[in-house]
Formats: C-alpha cells, sequence, structure tokens
C-alpha cells in the first residue's frame, strides 16, 4: 500500500517538475508572435465556456430602437473600435499586433450577430483574461454595456442612423 502512494506521488511530483522545467526553458512563449500552443485555443474555449456559465441566458433589458443603437455606436467608437475594428475600415495595427487578434465585429465573418446577447454583455462586462479582451464592469454602466451589446447583436442590420455614428 506505501508503495502505492509512493508511486502515485512520485508521479504528481514529475509533472510539477516536468511542467516546471518545461516553462522554464521556454516552452511557453508569451510573445504575440509565437505559434499558438497545442490545445492553447481548446483549453482556452472550454475555460472561457465555463467562466460564463448560465450568463447567455440573460436578455438585453433595453428596448431595441435607433436611440439604443447610435448610444453604442458611440462607445463601440470610443472604447471597442481600436481592437475590433470599424464598419468599411481596415484593421488597426494594434489589432493585428495583438494574439489571440481581436474579431473584427463588423466583419461578416467575425460578427457575433448569432452570439446570445448575455454571452456578449457578460464579456463586455468582465473582459476575457490573458487575450486583451478588457472587462468594463467599472469604466460602462450596465446600460452603456447592454447598448454595445445591441449595437453588435445587430451588426448586420444597423440604421442610417446608427451607421452614421460612426462617422463623426
Ligand atoms: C485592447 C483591445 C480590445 C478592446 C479595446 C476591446 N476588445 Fe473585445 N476582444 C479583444 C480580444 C483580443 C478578443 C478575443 C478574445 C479571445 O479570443 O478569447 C476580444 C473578444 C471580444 C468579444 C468576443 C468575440 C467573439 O467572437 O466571441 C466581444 C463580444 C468583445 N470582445 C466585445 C468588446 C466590446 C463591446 C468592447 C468595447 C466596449 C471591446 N470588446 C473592447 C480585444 C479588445
Amino acid at each position: 500500500m506505501r508503495a502505492f502512494f509512493f508511486g502515485i506521488l512520485s508521479a504528481i511530483l514529475m509533472i510539477f517538475v516536468g511542467g516546471y522545467l518545461f516553462v522554464r526553458s521556454g516552452g511557453i512563449s508569451l510573445a504575440t508572435t509565437a505559434a499558438p500552443l497545442p490545445f492553447e485555443e481548446k483549453v482556452a474555449r472550454m475555460a472561457l465556456h465555463a467562466s460564463i456559465g448560465t450568463a447567455g441566458s440573460q436578455h438585453n433589458p433595453l428596448t431595441l430602437n435607433d436611440d439604443n443603437l447610435v448610444a453604442g455606436a458611440t462607445i463601440y467608437k470610443q472604447h471597442c473600435a481600436v481592437c475590433h475594428g470599424a464598419p468599411e475600415q481596415p484593421p488597426t495595427a494594434i489589432s493585428k499586433g495583438m494574439f489571440p487578434p481581436p474579431p473584427q465585429l463588423f466583419e461578416k465573418e467575425d460578427m457575433v450577430t448569432d452570439d446570445p446577447e448575455g454571452v456578449t454583455y457578460w464579456k463586455a462586462t468582465h473582459g476575457i483574461r490573458l487575450s486583451g479582451m478588457p472587462g468594463f464592469q467599472n469604466s460602462l454602466s450596465d446600460t452603456q454595456r447592454w447598448q454595445v451589446t445591441m449595437l453588435l447583436a445587430h451588426a448586420d442590420k444597423l440604421p442610417q442612423s446608427a451607421q452614421s455614428a460612426f462617422a463623426h
């Protein structure tokens, strides 16, 4: 029995020592220019999914109208566009230098129009650690975070008023 526990203990110890040596010898590069690690995306996706939990079932308490979409566009332009880009604009140098790259939320293939608004709201509120995505809990009000969430949920069908809010 003692030998059994000793075996398990040394296996655990070897995993820790191995992990330490791997990291210590540069096995995990933190350069944004380095290639992704094996399983990096899978593990990050799983952890994010678990962190969001049931928050995705939260509905947007605001009424869908032009005023809220225009307010959302103004907030987006000020706080999000530097990383996530704006309609008809090329990606910024900042966005091109980040890893993971910030999705371009007004490019068809990156839009989050199909995500539940509760999920987008959670991300805008809490941010995504080790990715560069900031949490805006302390800098934008609940209403502002729901307005920008509404904007992103309707990114493919914005009224003229919201579209022109990007221009000025
Ligand atoms: C400093 C750069 C930066 C800023 C500013 C920023 N983000 Fe992000 N954001 C990111 C990055 C990087 C990711 C990708 C994270 C990942 O891959 O896990 C991201 C991810 C997201 C996602 C998830 C997209 C998807 O495809 O699932 C949403 C939604 C989002 N951001 C919304 C916002 C909103 C709203 C704002 C402004 C209030 C904002 N972000 C500001 C860097 C930024």
